[in-house]
């Protein structure tokens, strides 16, 4: 079901980093992203895949990871990705109205991810420059987020908020715990129009 799926879909920042995702099952995740919508049907994106551990560590020193945890630099070694997809806007197709894109495309990829028992997380916080010149991107493409991949080794629970505090945080048993505002606090309202209301009574 869809809302396992999503429930399941965690943001996931360490791994089994010794079980590797294979090369078709990041291919297989673009083809998700590739059925996604875009904006004026622009398809600006572009994927740039890693699976291999020499090209994963290409790829790490410029991600930065879970801010509020502080004094963590990031998962160690042995509990980073297996894999990456680097998303990035081609210059030349983008639009001023993609700016959803690349967010549409990472969520459906990691819930594919979910789906073949992986699990990721978005990253944001991009060392940009640092990571065009290690991984040699052209200048024509501009780097937007990095879907980090692999065997989830972490478990994550979602909590309702307490004082409005957004900050996720671990606890003594590493578990990492996710506040999420109430459904009823994200809505509203429910716009109710006299007449449609004249209509049902
Ligand atoms: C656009 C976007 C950028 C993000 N960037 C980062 C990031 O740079 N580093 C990181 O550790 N997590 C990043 N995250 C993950 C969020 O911190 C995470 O979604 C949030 O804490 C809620 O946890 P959940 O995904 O398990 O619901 C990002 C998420 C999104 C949607």
């Amino acid at each position: 079901m869809l809302k396992d799926l999503v429930n399941k879909n965690r943001s996931y920042r360490r791994f089994f980093e010794d079980q590797p995702v294979s090369k078709d099952t990041l291919v297989e995740l673009v083809k998700l992203a590739r059925l996604c919508p875009t904006a004026a049907n622009k398809q600006p994106l572009r994927f740039i895949l890693s699976c291999d551990p020499a090209d994963n560590g290409r790829i790490f020193p410029y991600l930065k990871w879970a801010g509020y945890i502080k004094g963590w630099g990031g998962p160690k070694e042995g509990e980073r990705p297996a894999a990456y997809i680097v998303i990035v806007g081609d210059t030349d197709v983008t639009s001023d109205y993609s700016w959803g894109d690349q967010s549409i495309a990472a969520q459906t990829m990691l819930l594919g991810a979910v789906e073949k028992g992986l699990g990721g997380c978005i990253i944001g916080s991009i060392d940009k420059p640092g990571l065009c010149t290690s991984i040699m991107i052209h200048s024509r493409y501009q780097v937007l987020l990095v879907v980090a991949l692999g065997k989830p080794k972490e478990q994550v629970a979602v909590d309702d908020i307490k004082d409005g505090d957004v900050k996720y945080w671990r606890d003594e048993n590493e578990i990492h715990h996710v506040p999420k505002r109430r459904t009823e606090d994200l809505i509203l309202s429910l716009l109710q129009n006299p007449s449609s209301q004249d209509r049902m009574s």
